[in-house]
């Protein structure tokens, strides 16, 4: 059967890959962000996932404001990164395992997740820089990944309590598949950054450090929050750390915390890495 070993987060900053592009992860300004994300890499390394759930918000790449799905989950055997915009050079194709995307659409309909099914995706800087960090740059990819896209581009947006919601029939799908493969999710995104308008630039950092320990030990305490009081709190793109609870909701209730930490700011944003185990490995 497939298993889920663990989940990981990450934020997702396109800089993150232009930094990547030019060997830049030593100097002062990236060093402590990119050494942040070495036990998490090294926890990778060790348990060789073959399929990694990327739960991350399209920014206009696959799906343009005209037509967004709340949720909606690539089923194709591969996706495509393209040029966005950021002068990020697109990367090697990305293979994904249809088979398992049709299982897992079929049991969250079930579940009454009626997401959007995509045969078809291309992938941004939120899918490609949190896996170019955690795994580095591949020519061939050594794990196959699917893309499971949360809006947060354009109101209304799903809640934190269904994003966690979605992460519980995410196991059940997962769990119900009976091939035997290593699945990890990654949720990236976040944590507290805003990019346009008058508190463009504020990063909140008691807030990011207590939604960190909060998802780990207490995920539903996030969901107490309307959409209002996070974008509030963390701004209007720091509502992405919703997508971690996705990840969150698929882990047991208690999970290992194999690795924690916390940088800002980077580019425009605070940046947390965590990796939680599954504690039945
Ligand atoms: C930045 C962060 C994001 O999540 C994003 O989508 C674009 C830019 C940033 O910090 O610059
Ligand atoms: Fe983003």
């Amino acid at each position: 059967m497939a298993k889920i070993i663990g989940g990981v987060t990450s934020s997702h900053i396109p800089a993150v890959g232009n930094a990547i592009d030019k060997g830049l992860q030593q100097e002062p300004y990236w060093k402590r962000f990119f050494d942040g994300y070495k036990p998490a890499a090294a926890w990778l390394e060790e348990h060789k996932p073959d399929v990694v759930i990327v739960v991350y918000n399209d920014h206009g790449l696959n799906f343009f404001l005209d037509k967004v799905p709340t949720f909606a989950l690539g089923c194709a055997d591969t996706y495509y990164h393209t040029d966005e915009g950021w002068a990020l050079n697109p990367l090697a194709p990305f293979p994904g395992d249809a088979q398992f995307s049709w299982h897992m659409a079929e049991k969250l309909v079930a579940q009454e997740f009626d997401i959007c099914t995509c045969q078809e995706m291309k992938v941004d800087h939120g899918f490609v820089n949190p896996l170019r960090a955690l795994f580095g740059t591949h020519e061939k990819w050594p794990f196959k990944s699917i893309p499971l896209a949360v809006n947060t581009v354009q109101h209304p947006l799903p809640t934190a309590a269904r994003c966690l919601k979605l992460g519980r029939a995410l196991r059940k799908a997962i769990e119900s598949y009976p091939e035997d493969m290593k699945v990890v999710i990654l949720g990236t995104g976040g944590m507290s950054h805003q990019l346009q308008g008058e508190r463009a630039g504020i990063i909140d950092v008691d807030f990011d450090l207590e939604c960190m320990e909060r998802i780990a030990s207490d995920p539903e305490w996030m969901t107490q929050f309307t959409n209002g009081e996070l974008i509030a709190r963390a701004g209007s793109e720091g509502i992405e750390t919703i997508m971690w609870l996705v990840m969150r909701g698929a882990l047991q209730d208690n999970v290992k915390i194999i690795h924690k930490h916390y940088h800002a700011p980077i580019s425009n944003t605070g940046a947390g890495v965590m990796v939680l185990e599954n504690t039945f490995i």
